[in-house]
């Protein structure tokens, strides 16, 4: 597929994903739900991939769903734009490797969902944090609404999603929102350098992590036990990468990974 609006390259373990529309502040319409659908399955065909780093071009991350595509949408044409939003950032979520958001300006609306829909989020110190989705007398639609009040809890969402106020990268840190801030020149540098550490680790147990972290939160608390012994019994076993990591150790050399 030839895509317009995401950039991507692969080295060393790593996806690097890049929404590059700058001149409509990389607003999310069908063509990038499209493409976005289309490159995860690709990249979870590849084996060379173990993490994927998300960032915008421009002075912003993504500034929400585009208004111009939705202006005109009826009610059935809303609700199914709200449904591929949803499923797009659920494959995020669901695809097998971590997925970092680099937010390097604007995440606001569609933007801060899609940013939030990723594993985990690093800011630059310029970054802005929204749901203004009540200027426009609508409501977040791409599952801002359930991921916010998971992430930050109900008080710290609800503040957001009714004023639409716009925080910054410290409150952000502060709520739990971001996990860290940068310089806005080392945002790129710090997400490879935390996406390098990923891409290093036994690529099976990062998997896993994933795997239990995010199934687990739909759990019982007992049923995510017994999915995670289940998963830990998996890395044992003779040519298993936790034998491997284990015998490295041991012998105090750096693990070989076989698949
Ligand atoms: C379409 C957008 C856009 C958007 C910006 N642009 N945001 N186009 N959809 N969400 C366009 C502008 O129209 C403008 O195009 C160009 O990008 C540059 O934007 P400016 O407004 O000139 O930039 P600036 O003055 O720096 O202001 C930045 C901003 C502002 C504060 C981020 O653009 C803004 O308020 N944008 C809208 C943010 C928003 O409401 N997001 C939520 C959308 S609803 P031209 O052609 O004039 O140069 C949503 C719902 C999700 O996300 C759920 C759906 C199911």
């Amino acid at each position: 597929m030839e895509y317009q609006i995401l950039k991507h390259e692969i080295a060393n373990g790593i996806a690097l994903v890049t929404i590059s529309r700058p001149q409509a502040l990389n607003a999310l319409n069908t063509l990038f739900f499209n493409e976005m659908n289309h490159l995860l399955a690709a990249l979870s065909q590849n084996k060379d991939v173990r993490v994927m780093v998300l960032t915008g071009e421009g002075k912003a991350f993504v500034a929400g769903a585009d208004i111009a595509e939705m202006v005109n949408k009826n009610e059935r044409e809303g609700t199914d734009f709200s449904r591929l939003g949803q499923h797009t950032f659920r494959s995020i979520e669901k695809v097998a490797f971590p997925v970092i958001a680099a937010i390097n300006g604007f995440a606001l609306g569609g933007g801060l969902e899609l940013a939030m829909a990723c594993d985990f989020r690093l800011a630059s110190a310029k970054a802005k944090f929204g749901q203004p989705e009540v200027n426009l007398g609508l409501i977040p639609g791409f599952a801002g609404t359930q991921r916010l009040s998971r992430l930050v809890g109900v008080a710290n969402a609800l503040y957001l999603l009714t004023s639409a106020e716009m925080i910054g990268a410290e409150d952000a840190l502060r709520i739990g929102l971001v996990q860290k801030v940068t310089e806005p020149e080392l945002l790129l540098d710090e997400s490879m350098r935390i996406a390098n550490l990923i891409a290093a680790k036994g690529p099976k147990a990062v998997q896993l992590v994933k795997v239990c972290v995010r199934q687990g939160l739909g759990m019982s608390f007992d049923d995510g036990n017994e999915l995670e012994a289940k998963h830990f019994g998996s890395l044992f076993g003779p040519n298993s990468q936790g034998e491997e990591g284990m015998k490295a150790f041991m012998e105090k050399r750096p693990p070989v990974w076989q698949d």
